[in-house]
């Protein structure tokens, strides 16, 4: 079965072919990120009007390469929430209209559903159950996945997201948004121990977590060494670095120990932190688990991953209806 996915939550543009749940054929990615940039953060009215913008020609490329035309698609699969509701409607109205146009079943599906089927589009996937780090802008959880469409939540951020802390710390720091990648290149050339930030919950709260107290930590220390800390960037995003990843693989690795899993997936965009999937690899391999992490593309925010998990719901013959509506805030 070939599904066109179609994902519009934030402010990426993203449609992508994929054959069976787990063969991309082609993944294409609208980014928005110059516009708001100028902003420092996500402005939803321009990521809507962007959207608007670039959803037929983002769609034209994926057949384009492919190498296919819409007579091949044999349905849809498109984000229906959690995200800014202005720009999902642009997908979401999309995805109902071409499916209408073209007599196809369509189903709309969880932008975190999507991200924990990230991990079926690669090689070797992990066998159910499997717990996985969720770690993105919007969100931080661990969940047990039970099945490609069955999750069960066992701790989630109390305040801030990880990649949100980056976000609000690279802006903190001068660097501009977002923030990830820029902190987790500037860390890779820091002394992680010359500042030590704090690892909030780290042994308690059991797989919640909490990343404001580190921002304001961050944020602190910015204030008070105001003359030297231009001079030693690296080593601040280094600490900062050290710290939230500590957490978020200590909080990983006790939850697949406790549930007796032998296999865990690190998904979302901060799943591309070359600090977070190094120190997981190094500690699960004594402990004998497998680690599953999707390519850096396949992290952040993409199509292929809604049409991985629509593919299953389609499979299991559910289908979107005319009146359905997207959601902002989180369902699973
Ligand atoms: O999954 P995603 O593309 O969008 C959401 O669903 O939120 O994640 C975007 C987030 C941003 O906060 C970004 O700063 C963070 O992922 N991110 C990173 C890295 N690359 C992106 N965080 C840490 N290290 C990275 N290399
Ligand atoms: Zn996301």
């Amino acid at each position: 079965m070939i599904l066109l996915g179609i994902e519009t939550s934030c402010d990426e543009t993203a449609a992508a072919i994929v054959a069976d749940g787990k063969t991309i054929l082609a993944s294409e990615v609208a980014s928005q990120i110059d516009v708001h940039h100028l902003y420092g953060g996500v402005v939803p009215e321009i990521a809507s009007r962007k959207h608007v913008e670039n959803i037929n020609p983002v769609v034209d490329t994926a057949l384009k390469s492919a190498d296919l035309t819409v007579a091949a698609i044999d349905g849809i699969a498109v984000t229906q929430g959690p995200g800014l509701v202005g720009a999902l409607l642009v997908g979401f109205s999309f995805a109902k209209a071409f499916a209408f146009a073209r007599d196809l079943p369509w189903v709309g599906v969880d932008h975190l559903v999507g991200h924990l089927n990230s991990v079926f589009l690669v090689p070797d996937p992990p066998p159910f159950p499997f717990i996985a780090l969720l770690a993105s802008g919007g969100h931080t959880a661990v969940y047990r996945v039970n099945d490609h469409t069955q999750t069960v939540l066992m701790g989630q951020t109390r305040d801030d997201a990880a990649g949100e802390a980056y976000d609000k710390v690279s802006k903190m720091l001068g660097l501009g948004y977002p923030g990830g990648r820029v902190i987790d290149d500037l860390a890779a050339r820091g002394d992680p121990t010359r500042i030590r930030f704090p690892r909030t919950y780290l042994d308690k709260n059991g797989y919640d977590f909490s990343f404001s107290g580190i921002k304001t930590a961050v944020n602190r220390y910015v204030q008070t060494h105001a003359d030297t800390v231009e001079a030693h960037l690296a080593d601040v995003a280094a600490g900062f670095q050290a710290a939230v990843v500590e957490v978020l693989a200590y909080k990983v690795l006790h939850a697949a120990q406790a549930s007796e899993c032998r296999h865990i997936a690190l998904v979302g965009g901060v799943a591309a932190n070359h600090g977070l999937r190094k120190r997981v690899a190094q500690e699960a391999e004594p402990l004998g688990i497998k680690v599953h992490i999707p390519p850096p593309d396949l992290c952040g925010d993409n199509a292929a991953m809604i049409a991985a998990a629509g593919y299953h719901y389609l499979k299991k013959g559910e289908r979107g209806g005319v009146n359905d509506d997207v959601y902002s805030k989180n369902r699973i």
